[in-house]
């Protein structure tokens, strides 16, 4: 049992001082517990308000993809530099060290290889191995306008409800098929679909006309992905032009780690996200970093 309180030291009520009250610094998330928040302070940076997520989960439906055939070798010295880490269960046990004290996205939904249709997704793991991995969110994918779109929410909202009960987010990614459009009053559709649905973020993919009113029509936090390997300078512009119009982070991959020079394209990534610096600044600085890389 403590000891009474006997100090001598006069008790301070600082009366005068209101009590703090300030909103959450995410859209959209104020009302969350204080756990969610917690956790989805661990994938976005409350100073800037943004993340840079490294997206590594490909393997899930598309095997030992490019760039990811040796994550221990490949992908390893980059995790200082991502704000959280997207992955399946799988490569986060195997290979990534369990003293990684940044945000861990969980993949959380799969069964259909590249040679089927994807769409035909299941949940693939349970909650209380989402909560054993101690992640900060779980990604589900939803194929609004697929074969299996309502398979696919209702993957959504169980995983939902799933986080809710334990305070853990879910991250809706907004999965265009093959022969889906990708334009803003698709990912309008989509966007706002799953979060009306209860997803704490969305990922979606970034189109060039119009993503302004995808971010404003979705009432949480959006993420753009960053989709197949680009020129680095196009790679930066997008993530800029993404930011611009209000997207709250990137969830890279191929652009990243199969880039010439991963290492500084994703420091240069993280200039623009969390800076706002411009495309060409961000892109001499990636040619320096690149120099740089090369020489060490
Ligand atoms: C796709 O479904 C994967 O889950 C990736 O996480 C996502 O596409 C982001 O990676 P990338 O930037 O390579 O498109």
């Amino acid at each position: 049992m403590p000891e009474v309180d006997e100090s001598e030291k006069e008790k301070q009520f600082y009366t005068d001082i209101p009590a703090k009250s300030k909103p959450f610094f995410l859209k959209g998330c104020n009302s969350l517990d204080w756990g969610m928040k917690n956790r989805l302070s661990r994938i976005f940076n409350p100073r800037s308000g943004k993340t840079v997520m490294l997206a590594i989960d490909h393997g899930y439906f598309q095997g030992p993809t490019t760039g990811l055939e040796r994550v221990d070798v490949t992908i390893l010295p980059l995790l200082q530099y991502a704000d959280t880490l997207m992955l399946t269960r799988g490569i986060l046990r195997t290979i990534v060290p369990p003293t990684y004290d940044k945000g861990i996205v969980l993949r959380a939904s799969g069964g259909p290889s590249i040679l089927n249709e994807l769409s035909n997704e299941q949940i693939a793991i349970d909650i209380d191995e989402a909560i054993r991995l101690n992640v900060s969110a779980m990604a589900v994918q939803v194929f609004i306008g697929g074969q299996f779109e309502t398979q696919s929410v209702h993957n959504m909202t169980r995983l939902v409800d799933w986080g809710n009960r334990y305070g853990i987010p879910v991250l809706g990614v907004t999965a265009v098929g093959k022969e889906m459009a990708r334009d803003a009053k698709y990912m309008r559709l989509a966007s706002r679909i799953i979060a009306e649905l209860g997803v704490t973020y969305v990922k979606t993919y970034y189109v060039p006309e119009d993503f302004d009113t995808v971010v404003a029509s979705c009432p949480v936090p959006i993420v753009i992905a960053g989709g197949k390997k680009m020129p680095e300078l196009d790679a930066l512009a997008m993530a800029y032009n993404a930011i611009q119009d209000g997207a709250s982070g990137v969830d890279m991959g191929r652009n990243i780690f199969q880039s010439e020079s991963p290492v500084a394209m994703i420091k240069a990534i993280r200039k623009v996200v969390h800076d706002g610096v411009k495309p060409k600044e961000a892109y001499d600085f990636f040619l320096t970093e690149k120099s740089k890389a090369r020489k060490g």
